[in-house]
């Protein structure tokens, strides 16, 4: 059996892969990895803003880039049905540029799934985080199954929320979170499976291309608890 295959047997969750035209999500093999870590040492955001409650993007460049690698390593063990952190590399033509990232507490009893992202700088404002967020989306619901998918920004972060808004979550109240010391209003969003299935049409508009799916079953069994179905 090739290395691959056995990684697959070992680990379904490095087999998956979304697909929408030119844009991937797939798990993040240690190649992937670097191109990751090197994209985000070249800037995420602006110096004077601040996106992430943890504020892993500031420090040099190298620290920067240390500090996907590290945070990506810590994740890949996290595929469990009682709670799974995986993150997927974002890429455009075979390019990476940035990273969107599932995470459930309590899957086999909630099935709620929160999302966050980021891209590197020279890749925002282009549609990539809105049709990322959609690709997530198809995963979270066609191919995992949730009931709920869930989402937040803090209330500066314009374009987060405003991809969060144009998918069409809806608005789930606002708390503060500590952010550098400072407390800073946060928006929630939710969206119901009923919801995301209500918006279809709308998000095949925003791909415009038919999603793939690879390698979802063997996560789906990864991921449900022992006894149960892994529909
Ligand atoms: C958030 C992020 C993933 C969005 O990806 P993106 O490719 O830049 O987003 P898109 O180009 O698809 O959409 C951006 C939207 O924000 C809007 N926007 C841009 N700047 C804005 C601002 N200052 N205020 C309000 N809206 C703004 C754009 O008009 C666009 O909305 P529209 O499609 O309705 O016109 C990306 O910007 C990013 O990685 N930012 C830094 C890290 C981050 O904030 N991560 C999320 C943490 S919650």
């Amino acid at each position: 059996m090739s290395h691959p295959d056995l990684l697959t047997r070992l680990w379904p969750a490095s087999a998956v892969r979304v697909r929408a035209g030119d844009l991937e999500l797939r798990w993040i093999d240690d190649d992937t990895l670097v191109e990751l870590a090197a994209v985000a040492s070249r800037g995420v955001h602006a110096a004077d803003a601040m996106p992430f409650e943890h504020p892993w993007t500031r420090g040099t460049p190298e620290e920067v880039a240390r500090s996907v690698l590290t945070y990506q390593w810590n994740l890949r063990s996290q595929v469990s049905p009682s709670r799974f952190a995986i993150e997927f590399a974002v890429v455009i033509d075979g390019t990476p540029v940035g990273v969107q990232g599932l995470v459930a507490d309590d899957w086999s009893v909630l099935r709620r799934i929160q999302t966050g992202s980021w891209l590197g700088s020279a890749h925002q404002g282009h549609g990539i985080g809105t049709r990322m967020r959609v690709l997530a989306l198809h995963l979270i619901f066609a191919g995992l199954d949730a009931h709920e998918a869930t989402s937040g920004a803090f209330a500066d972060n314009g374009p987060s929320n405003a991809v969060s808004r144009r998918v069409g979550y809806e608005a789930d109240g606002t708390v503060n979170v500590a952010r550098e010391g400072v407390a800073v209003p946060h928006h929630r969003y939710t969206m119901s499976r009923e919801c995301w299935e209500s918006l279809r049409s709308r998000h095949a508009e925003l791909l415009q291309a038919s999603v793939e799916l690879h390698g979802i079953e063997g996560l789906r069994g990864q991921v449900a608890a022992s006894g149960s179905a892994s529909s």
